[in-house]
């Protein structure tokens, strides 16, 4: 038994050594092309992480090195001048904060704000979304509908595509492995123009089953244009060309909308898989589709739907470096680094391994054991931390990428002495602990979404926790508990 043991500790080691790769945080786009030529087709650009580092568990992606793209002022940002154009390493709650782009461009707005869960949008960014090619990236089909056009950037100059064109296969794009997309520009939508996105899956915040968006532009019921798109139903997102031809140019009836639908299942080429089965994708494709299209014709007649974040202000992971400053990333040994933090309050040093998560240095080196780890792969919250106040999983935070942020996990949440902080006190209270496994991570959660929106709708709630699943199903009172702790944060309220 004892020699078992040993042997066991040494596959354990062995596994986390084949698991290495070099980490690089490059400050420009010109030192990014010349790490990726120097290290000749090795190595892979990172955006927020949240596909590759989970391929790259899976052992799915292999690579030698990881050149990451976060530390590039210029890939970031949104200007709203002539239509939008947003840098490639905007993260999607920065573009859900954008009250202009849920007024102007509700289906990008609308996808963004159903994709994934807001841990993951807080680290996840368009531009990673796009390149990462699946066939049911929910920013697809509202940016072809929109007639979006990506900027690519590589060694050799600069280029731009329409995005319909980018995509050429499952996974796979125009780029090469040198080039970075930079840029996504969307022309102006003009006065009679309604656009849609609708999405089918077993949650909001899961992968699509199905997309689909839809833009039109309206002359009375008579419609002038259209652009409809599906995703999840073919190796790419796939505009729909011929189905479009059948509605321009035409009185928008309930016969024409079922002809459309028809048309759609026509035109597809969907896989049975473990979500769904090839008949039920081309069914709700169609039925997707005809409703994308009344929605977006509404939207065209004025009738918007009100939009607006389920959280306050946004601010940016990168903002308030605890050196009050820039971070000087030091590019010097890409396996292993000292990098400085304050964790729960207090500065440390702290030397780690490239392949090393946030999630490890906590439980394993600072035996912080409060944070836990389920799936280990971004799906359910259970190591949901604060990183600069804003949610992430820390099962997917580089720990390279820690220098000069500030980290609180649950421990940080304890007041004087061991008294309990409200939100602890809450879900005490009423009820919203069971087995206790998922509680670290809602109440991180909880945290996050009352330090910006202190008095929460119980909409606002299920969106908040939406990444945090609890396998004792206690939703209840795990929303309760948040009323509950808003109410006693706001007022000072004792138990009840
Ligand atoms: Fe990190 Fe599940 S999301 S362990
Ligand atoms: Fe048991 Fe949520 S209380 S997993």
């Amino acid at each position: 038994m004892k020699n078992a043991g040993a042997f066991s500790r040494r596959l354990i080691l062995l596994e986390d050594y084949m698991l290495r790769y070099r980490y690089f945080q490059p400050e420009t786009l010109k030192d990014a092309f010349n790490l990726m030529e120097k290290l000749n087709d090795n190595a892979r650009y990172i955006a927020g992480g949240t596909d590759i580092l989970v391929g790259i568990k899976k052992r799915a992606v292999k690579t030698d090195a990881l050149i990451s793209l976060r530390h590039i002022d210029e890939l970031r940002g949104i200007q709203l001048d002539n239509g939008i154009s947003i840098g490639s390493m905007t993260v999607f709650r920065e573009i859900e904060a954008q009250q202009p782009i849920a007024q102007n461009f509700p289906a990008l707005w609308d996808a963004v704000t159903l994709l994934a869960n807001p841990q993951v949008r807080n680290v996840a960014t368009i531009g990673g979304n796009i390149c990462n090619a699946a066939p049911s990236a929910d920013s697809a089909p509202p940016l072809i509908v929109l007639g979006a056009s990506v900027t690519i950037e590589g060694p050799g100059g600069s280029r731009s595509i329409p995005i319909e064109e980018f995509f050429i296969g499952p996974g796979k794009t125009k780029l090469n492995s040198y080039e970075v997309l930079t840029k996504i520009h969307i022309p102006p939508m003009d006065e009679d123009m309604g656009c849609a996105f609708l999405k089918m899956g077993r949650l909001a915040q899961d992968i699509a089953i199905v997309n689909a968006s839809a833009l039109v532009k309206m002359e009375g019921d008579v419609c002038r244009k259209c652009r409809l798109a599906v995703g999840a139903v073919a190796p790419v997102p796939l505009r729909l060309r011929k189905v479009e031809q059948l509605i321009e140019g035409q009185r928008v009836t309930d016969d024409l909308l079922n002809e459309i639908s028809q048309m759609t299942e026509r035109e597809i080429s969907p896989i049975t898989d473990v979500r769904a089965t090839e008949e039920y994708r081309r069914t709700v494709s169609g039925v997707l589709i005809k409703r994308a299209i009344k929605e977006a014709i509404k939207e065209a007649k004025g009738e918007k739907r009100k939009r607006r974040p389920y959280f306050g202000s946004f601010h940016s992971l990168n903002e308030n470096s605890i050196y009050g400053g820039n971070i000087k990333i030091d590019n010097g040994d890409p396996f292993r680094r000292t990098v400085h933090f304050k964790l729960n309050g207090d500065e440390v040093y702290f030397e780690v391994q490239s392949h090393k998560m946030l999630l490890h240095v906590l439980r394993d080196n600072f035996h912080l054991t409060g944070t836990k780890e389920g799936c280990g792969e971004g799906e359910c919250g259970a190591c949901t931390v604060l990183v600069n106040g804003v949610s992430v999983n820390s099962c997917l935070y580089p720990a390279f990428e820690l220098d000069g942020k500030s980290v609180t996990t649950i421990e940080g949440l304890v007041q004087e002495g061991t008294k309990l902080h409200p939100i602890q006190e809450a879900f005490v209270e009423k009820g919203g602990v069971q087995c206790g496994f998922c509680t670290p991570g809602m109440i991180m959660s909880t945290k996050a979404l009352l330090d910006q929106n202190p008095e929460p709708k119980p909409s606002d709630i299920r969106t908040a926790i939406s990444g945090n699943l609890c396998r004792c199903t206690g939703y209840v009172q795990i929303i309760e508990s948040i009323m509950h702790a808003s109410k006693k944060i706001r007022t000072g309220v004792k138990d009840e």
